[in-house]
Parts: C-alpha cells; sequence; structure tokens
C-alpha cells in the first residue's frame, strides 16, 4: 500500500475568500506533518486562490465536464481545472450521481478527459441503506467499480478510490470498522485484479462518511484504509487538522 494515508477535504458547496483563512491554516499545519498527503478540493470558484495559497497540500475538483473546452456554458473543462492548479477531480461523488442522475458512461467520459488533462482522479463508490439492509452492499460497490475503474498502467500514480457509504455522508454515522474492513478488502480484492501487483498496492482506498477528529483514528488504523474523504469535518482547520494528525 501507498506509504502514506491520503486525507482531502471535500468542500462541497461551500467557502468563500473569507474561508481561504481556513485553507492557509489547513497547509500550514499540513506542513508540520510529512508522514500525511492532504488535500483540498473547493469549490470551483475558489480553486485558483486555494492554490495560490497552497504550499504544502494538494488541490483538486469535485467534478469536470466530459470533454474538451467549447461551447458547453457553464461547465468546466479538465484541462481549465488543471490550468488554474488543481492535481485531481473527485469524480463519482454519490451527490453528483443522484443530484445529477450521473450514470457509469457519463463518469467515464470524465475520467478519461481528467486522466488527459493529467489530473489524478478520486473515484467516489458507495451504496444506500437499503442495499446494505438487503446484503448487496458490496456486490453493488463491486459492480460500480468494475464499470469505471479506468484502463490505465499508471494506476498506482493516478488512481484513488473512495468508499462512501451514502447513508453515512453527512449523518454523523460511520460504517463500523467491521464494515468498512469487509468492503475495503473486496474493493482492494478488485483493484489487485484489474490492475496487478505492480500498481495495485499503490491504489490508496479511502473511507469517506461522516470521519471527525474523534473517529479518525480508528477507521485510519482499520486494514484496507489508505486515507480518508472528508466532508463537512475539512470546512475548519482545527477539525481538518485533528483528523490529519490522527492518521
Ligand atoms: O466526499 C466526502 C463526503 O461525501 C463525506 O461527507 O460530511 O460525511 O464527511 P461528510
Amino acid at each position: 500500500m501507498a506509504e502514506r494515508p491520503y486525507i482531502v477535504g471535500n468542500w462541497k458547496m461551500n467557502g468563500s475568500r473569507t474561508t481561504l483563512s481556513e485553507a492557509r491554516a489547513i497547509d500550514r499545519g499540513a506542513q508540520r506533518t510529512m508522514k500525511v498527503e492532504v488535500a483540498l478540493a473547493p469549490p470551483y470558484t475558489l480553486i485558483h486562490a486555494v492554490s495560490r495559497e497552497a504550499g504544502q497540500i494538494g488541490v483538486g475538483a469535485q467534478d469536470c465536464h466530459p470533454g474538451e473546452e467549447g461551447a458547453h456554458t457553464g461547465d468546466i473543462a479538465a484541462s481549465m481545472i488543471a490550468d488554474s492548479g488543481a492535481k485531481f477531480v473527485i469524480l463519482g461523488h454519490s451527490e453528483r450521481r443522484q443530484d445529477h442522475a450521473e450514470q457509469a458512461e457519463l463518469i467515464n467520459a470524465k475520467i478519461a478527459s481528467a486522466l488527459e488533462a493529467g489530473l489524478r482522479i478520486i473515484l467516489c463508490c458507495g451504496e444506500t441503506l437499503e442495499t446494505r439492509d438487503a446484503g448487496q452492499a458490496e456486490q453493488f460497490v463491486l459492480d460500480q467499480l468494475r464499470a469505471s475503474l479506468p484502463k490505465i498502467d499508471d494506476a498506482g500514480e493516478r488512481l484513488s478510490v473512495a468508499y462512501e457509504p451514502i447513508w453515512a455522508i453527512g449523518t454523523g454515522r460511520t460504517a463500523t470498522t467491521k464494515d468498512i474492513a469487509a468492503m475495503h478488502k473486496a474493493i482492494r480484492g478488485l483493484i489487485d485484479e484489474t490492475y496487478g501487483p505492480d500498481q495495485s498496492p499503490d491504489v490508496r482506498i479511502l473511507y469517506g462518511g461522516s470521519v471527525k477528529p474523534e473517529n479518525a483514528g480508528e477507521i485510519l488504523a482499520t486494514e484496507e484504509v489508505g486515507g480518508a474523504l472528508v466532508g463537512g469535518a475539512s470546512l475548519t482547520a482545527e477539525s481538518f487538522l485533528g483528523i490529519v494528525v490522527a492518521a
């Protein structure tokens, strides 16, 4: 497995120029610990500004258009995201799958466009509570990944996977470490099968869904958890760095 845990803050549709101070404080805090890779994905409106502040942290985007620049009002091309200083993009987040009816075909086009633009990818997956209660969580998540894991030979450098049970996002309820370990083990098996022994160990599998400073230590110590994708707790330096130091 990659040597450093990857702790990524997904600011979602939050943040303004007044919260740049939080990004600055997160960057300063991240400089104190080289044992963790820290990154932020602010809204598009702040990517350039956060990139300018970032010394230690990586900066990314939360989505991208599935094609090249051109006549697509309101969209942002992956090449424009890279031009603004971002180094990665989160794709397939459940909120995009739900709010924008994103299916694998569209997500895969976005993945291809982001890779073409030189961006790293964090590919999200996760089940609903109904699917979990029906005992079909693992099958559902592996089907999601089988439909979208990119066929590349440098997955170790370009790809991370984020397992985010939908019922744990923003609810304060995290999956048990037993459930996290079982799902991450299943995902690792698919990554091994897809990318082979040279690349697979460096593809980090992040957990997301109500990660907080008080539960991060236990979650990050769970087998096959290579980091965290953090929503609400990434909005302030105090809580986000509380997770970083727990890694
Ligand atoms: O992408 C991370 C996000 O979905 C998790 O959100 O607020 O439960 O940490 P939150």
